[in-house]
């Protein structure tokens, strides 16, 4: 397995492993609408733009030539961190394929993005009713209580929290 910067031609891939790692982690969280409703060709034109923002990097997994997962990290924009000179970090999103997971390839890109980005505060949202959140505790992140709040997607209110390490 390698792990590398994202180029833009890999929009196409990285949409399709974070649609079926998507659809899978959030099963049993969000309705079969708003899951159905998450498309490859969507999440590609998403990925166009966001492998064009300079405020943000991609690293992705390949295995065997094709990606296997990704994770996307840069400043943070919450209010209560915005201040500091040194702005904060935060994992945007990491996903792995389903059919890769628990195989350490999820540690992997972490580690990497730590060689890309060595600020010391590393902070990230999760949807509370996500099991993955134990993959950032087993890393070191603890749940920032006070940070709790309603997260509005497609009209359906997901609670989030972020975890901080
Ligand atoms: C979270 C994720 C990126 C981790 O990558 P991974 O390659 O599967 O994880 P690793 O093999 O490196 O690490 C394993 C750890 O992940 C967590 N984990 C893996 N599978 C899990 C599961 N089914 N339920 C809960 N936690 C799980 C555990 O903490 C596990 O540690 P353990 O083996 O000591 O219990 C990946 O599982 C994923 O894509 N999940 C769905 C998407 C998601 O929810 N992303 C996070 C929010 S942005």
């Amino acid at each position: 397995m390698k792990i590398r910067l994202a180029k833009p031609e890999d929009a196409k891939q990285i949409a399709e492993v974070h649609v079926i790692s998507w659809k899978e982690a959030y099963k049993n969280i969000m309705t079969e609408k708003t899951l159905s409703s998450i498309t490859v060709a969507k999440q590609k034109k998403e990925w166009d733009k966001y492998l064009k923002d300079e405020h943000a990097q991609t690293l992705v997994a390949e295995k065997d030539g094709r990606i296997v997962g990704f994770v996307i990290f840069g400043d943070t924009w919450d209010g209560d961190l915005e201040d500091k000179a040194d702005k904060s970090l935060e994992i945007y999103s990491i996903y792995v394929d389903p059919a890769e997971f628990g195989k350490g390839i999820g540690t992997e890109l972490l580690k990497e993005m730590r060689k890309h980005d060595k600020r010391k505060e590393v902070y990230v949202w999760v949807v509370v009713e996500n099991k993955w959140g134990q993959f950032f505790v087993k890393h070191g992140f603890k749940k920032q209580k006070k940070t709790l709040k309603d997260f509005n997607f497609k009209g359906e209110i997901f609670p989030i929290i972020r975890y901080k390490k």
